[in-house]
């Protein structure tokens, strides 16, 4: 019965998908609500690996509805692929995935520009799957939509359209302009992707307000985190989309009193991909550890992460802005035997002590981190399927954070295995 929202805490690649996996046994649905294939989730399936950027990792419990919801930025030949691989599997059967005809459809000259704007002063460090562009395409009323690749006259106008105002972005830049073979390609591509795609669209909001109403659990996947979202986050080093909570109601089209619960997934400790302030980032020997032993290589693109301590001001903001009920940790067993852990419980600036990151991206490169240090652990808690379970320090880290941030544990995980997990609230218990 209960609608529960699942949100990155910190930077992305929190582990949400190992928890969303977990929490979709008790789902009836699973839906994303922004991003495109910026996200990456691995999935072990019979042994082997299966990476899904847009498809959400529900896929795997043959029951679970998954919805690609209006909020979203669809790459269709990404999604074809994903679901080609998982048809191969024996999974994503019919009627399991429905695309909504309102998200956005990111095509090849969104990438161009992408590429173009990344090799620019003011380049970010984006996945360069053409997320930006085409969130800039939909914000300027220009953009592709799921539904329009049905309609061929209106999505030839709509590239037209877009390719005309592109490309002399593209000359300025030092790129050829697309030729007529280009754009028929582009055209042609889509056209195609859609016929492939036709049965799987339709009225994703409409589909998940019944379901609720329904009785059904619903679980709505955020995807990248709190601190990348497009208004709250660390900008301009962000996301295109709203990542946070409310992100779910915009980006399926539910009302906020629709939503029972928030969950935050953060990691024992914080990592981040791409330029941006990241005021507890560890000096460089210390981060090579911790990648190592956190396996920090992005599921998208490879890129090796970069690494801190766990900063409980940047989650206090998670709180905040998501409404958090409780919080996920996650890779707890990452921290043993890494020695003291320090955790940043605020921040210095001019002479002021802040208790959550400052709005302005200057600011919050000056900002001092303020730490603390606690007691690590060298004993193995991957076996621990309770809180005793634990080894005494990391039960004073874990109560330490609750205490420093004002939200609960509700799961805690101690290894990449579904069963290496410790359930301590079941957001779908009534
Ligand atoms: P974009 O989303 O590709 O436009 O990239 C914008 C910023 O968000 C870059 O710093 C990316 O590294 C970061 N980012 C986007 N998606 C993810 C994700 O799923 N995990 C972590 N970082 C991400």
């Amino acid at each position: 019965m209960p609608v529960v929202v699942v949100v990155g805490a910190q930077w992305g690649d929190e582990g949400k998908g190992k928890v969303v996996d977990l929490y979709a046994e008790r789902a009836d649905m699973v839906v994303r609500y922004g991003g495109g294939a910026n996200a990456g989730h691995t999935l072990v399936i019979g042994g082997d690996k299966v990476v899904t950027h847009l498809v959400p990792s529900g896929i795997l419990h043959q029951r679970v509805k998954c919805v690609l919801g209006d909020g979203m930025v669809i790459d269709p030949t990404t999604l074809l692929e994903e679901i080609a691989a998982l048809r191969a599997r024996g999974l994503c059967g019919d009627g399991q995935l429905l695309i909504s005809s309102r998200a956005h459809v990111i095509l090849d000259y969104h990438r161009w520009l992408e590429a173009v704007r990344e090799e620019q002063k003011g380049a970010i460090g984006t996945t360069r799957r053409g997320i930006g562009p085409a969130y800039e395409s939909k914000a300027a009323r220009r953009g592709v939509r799921v539904g329009d690749l049905g309609r061929p006259a209106r999505l030839r106008e709509l590239v037209a359209q877009n390719l005309d105002e592109i490309t002399p972005l593209l000359l300025a830049a030092g790129r050829p302009a697309p030729g007529r073979a280009e754009i028929d390609r582009v055209i042609d591509g889509a056209l195609a992707a859609g016929e492939k795609l036709a049965p799987m669209i339709g009225d994703a909001g409409r589909l998940v307000d019944r379901a609720i109403a329904g009785g059904e659990n619903v679980l709505f996947e955020g995807a990248q985190g709190t601190l990348l979202d497009i208004d709250h986050g660390t900008y301009p080093f962000v996301t295109s989309s709203s990542t946070i909570a409310g992100g779910a109601c915009t980006g399926v089209g539910v009302g906020p009193t629709r939503i029972d619960r928030v969950i935050g997934i953060s990691k024992a400790y914080c990592t981040r991909v791409g330029g941006g302030p990241f005021p507890t980032e560890m000096e460089e020997a210390t981060a090579e550890a911790w990648r190592h032993a956190g396996q920090e290589f992005g599921a998208t693109t490879g890129r090796p992460r970069r690494c801190g301590w766990l900063d409980a001001a940047a989650l206090r903001l998670a709180v905040r802005v998501n409404g958090l009920d409780g919080i996920a940790l996650t890779k707890l067993d990452v921290v043993r035997g890494r020695g003291p852990v320090k955790v940043c419980v605020g921040y210095r600036l001019d002479g002021a002590t802040l208790d959550e990151p400052p709005a302005d991206g200057e600011d919050l490169l000056r900002a001092e981190p303020e730490y603390i240090e606690l007691p690590g652990w060298d004993v193995e808690s991957r076996g621990a399927r309770t809180i005793d379970d634990l080894p005494a320090a990391a039960r004073t880290y874990m109560s330490t954070l609750e205490r420093l941030i004002g939200a609960p544990m509700w799961l805690v995980s101690v290894g990449a295995d579904r069963a290496d997990t410790i359930l301590l609230r079941d957001p779908f218990a009534g």
